[in-house]
């Protein structure tokens, strides 16, 4: 069948990272061997400055040209791979977090100088609530690092996964020599000639060799001859089925500035990773081999244009053909849509698609239709799950400053939030008030320049000194109602009308949990226990 032979040539995965460990440097080289570009700097100019410089006209400037490189498509050996790009910088890391439900593998970036960072955490617990595999890139090793034992240990405690080295470097810093790979035994030469993209490569069968000393050096060989024996004791073989259900992470070592390492990782990508993979819904397991077609969106992009008010929802297909000028179901809405441009994103340039297949990411036009997590099928009521909201870290109360503008304040605010800019929660007992929820203050200017520019309201935002939001449930809805009626000031609703507790501290929260028992208090939208949230 050809839908399943199309199937099998996907691979659909992201690259994540603590920013600066090299994220953009990287996709710009897998980009270079798909072919996609072919100057590097290409991808570099679409990042955000890291800087504390770094302002919400950056963000502005960056959306203009963001749309191309959201899913970055190339072709690598006969497998059709689709790169999705997750914003570097934190404050919009719920972004990246909902990237990583369209994906079905990570690469995982870690800078060998500093090791596992704040961020790598973060996205680690997100990659473990869906099981997504992962294999880690150690890059910069022509930096002076940290030992690759101590690294190793590291990524096992602080990220919670058992990893495996397939290459194992030989020196580092300015002695780097190359990396050992474990899996064909044999050893790259390092060359910091950045334009290169062939290597040296000399096979090694038998590390006893007196070659290999010749190769590398007496002191080195010795090293190298230690390092593999104490690996090939301590760590079990590698084995793909425990690396696809998320419990074991292959670990590559190189230098994505200097393209070294980055060709053997990419190509055991295409032998390991998995193809695209079953999805979740509120009813049911969608399977891609299924004949009919249903999808999902998972990031919804304005125009940077106020003119034109159109967006481009990005849908992840599930199962199924999709296809150009059908008519498709969208079943939050209950509605039939169909889409004459849809667009895919292959070697950074947008064209038109007729058909896409599981695995795919499609660029809807819409006009307002969409919000993050709806889904799209030929009839069938199901929606797909696993896009949950993440309890926003800084939250602000949003004060109208026109109220002749009262319209089109609530209308952006609307669309801002659909598009997932930040979350709206609404204080219905303390007369509605609105608050806005953010990982980041960046995005309490994005949301007032854009008010201002898109819809022509005007607001301000005024600290409020919430720490958490806890989505709310219970086996006994009456303890709930009891709950929500004494703590009315702590108490708001999300978009969707579910009971969140607003808490002020960490202290507070573990206090209610105590006082509590019998309400759940849960810092993401979706949780997996049968309860009732009836408010
Ligand atoms: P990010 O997307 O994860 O935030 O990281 P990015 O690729 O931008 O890399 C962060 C910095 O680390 C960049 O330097 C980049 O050149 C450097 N880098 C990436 N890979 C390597 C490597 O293998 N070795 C070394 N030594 N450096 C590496 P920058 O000075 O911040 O930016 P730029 O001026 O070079 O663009």
């Amino acid at each position: 069948m050809k839908a399943n032979k199309e199937i099998n040539k996907r691979r659909t995965f992201a690259i994540i990272s603590h920013p600066d460990a090299g994220k953009t440097t990287l996709t710009e080289k897998l980009l270079l061997f798909g072919g996609a570009i072919q100057v590097a700097g290409a991808v570099k100019s679409n990042k955000i400055k890291k800087t504390a410089t770094s302002d919400f006209m950056d963000i502005e400037r960056q959306r203009g040209i963001s749309v191309a490189t959201s899913v970055m498509a190339f072709e690598y050996k006969g497998v059709y791979i689709n790169l999705l790009d997750t914003p570097g910088h934190k404050d919009f890391s719920e972004d990246t977090y909902r990237t990583l439900s369209a994906v079905d593998s990570v690469i995982l970036v870690i800078d060998c100088v500093n090791g596992v960072e704040e961020q790598t955490e973060k996205l680690m617990n997100v990659c473990r609530m869906r099981d997504t595999p992962v294999i880690i890139f150690i890059n910069k090793l022509d930096r002076e690092g940290r030992d690759p034992f101590d690294l190793l240990d590291e990524l096992e405690e602080k990220l919670e996964i058992r990893v495996r080295p397939l290459s194992w470097p030989i020196e580092m810093g300015d002695r780097f020599k190359g990396v050992y790979k474990l899996y064909d035994h044999s050893i790259n030469l390092f060359n910091a000639n950045k334009q290169r993209i062939e290597q040296d490569v000399v096979s090694i069968d038998d590390l006893a060799d007196d070659r290999l000393e010749e190769i590398i050096g007496k002191k080195d060989a010795n090293q190298l001859r230690e390092d593999v024996e104490l690996i090939e004791g301590v760590y079990d073989e590698f084995d793909k089925e425990p690396y696809r259900a998320g419990k074991l992470a292959p670990v590559f070592f190189g230098s994505a500035l200097n393209n070294f390492g980055v060709q053997e990782m990419l190509d055991n990508f295409i032998e390991i990773a998995p193809e695209p993979q079953g999805r979740m819904t509120d009813s049911r397991m969608v399977e891609p081999e299924e004949g009919k077609f249903s999808g999902f969106v998972f990031k919804i992009h304005a125009n940077i244009d106020p003119r034109h008010r159109d967006r481009i929802a990005f849908l992840r297909v599930c199962s199924g053909e999709f296809e150009r000028n059908k008519f498709y179901h969208h079943v939050r809405l209950e509605k039939r849509l169909r889409f004459s441009n849809p667009a895919t994103f292959m070697a950074a340039r947008k064209n038109i698609v007729e058909t896409a297949y599981p695995g795919d990411v499609v660029g809807l036009y819409d006009s307002g239709n969409f919000k993050i997590g709806d889904t799209l099928t030929e009839g069938e009521k199901l929606q797909f799950i696993g896009i949950p909201s993440f309890s926003p870290e800084i939250f602000k109360l949003l004060v109208n400053q026109d109220p002749m503008k009262t319209k089109q304040l609530e209308k952006g605010i609307r669309q801002l939030t659909d598009e997932g800019v930040a979350q709206l929660f609404r204080q219905e007992q303390l007369g509605n008030q609105k608050i806005i929820g953010a990982v980041g203050e960046l995005q309490f200017d994005v949301i007032r320049y854009r008010l201002e520019h898109e819809y022509k309201a005007a607001c301000r935002f005024e600290p409020m000194n919430f720490y958490k939001a806890c989505w709310l449930a219970s086996e006994d809805e009456e303890a709930l109602k009891a709950f929500v009626r004494r703590k009315a000031k702590n108490i708001a609703v999300d978009k969707e009308g579910r009971p969140v507790y607003l808490a002020q501290s960490a202290w507070m929260l573990q206090n209610e949990q105590t006082n509590y028992p019998d309400v759940k208090f849960h810092t993401t939208s979706e949780f997996k226990e049968t309860v009732t949230n009836g408010y």
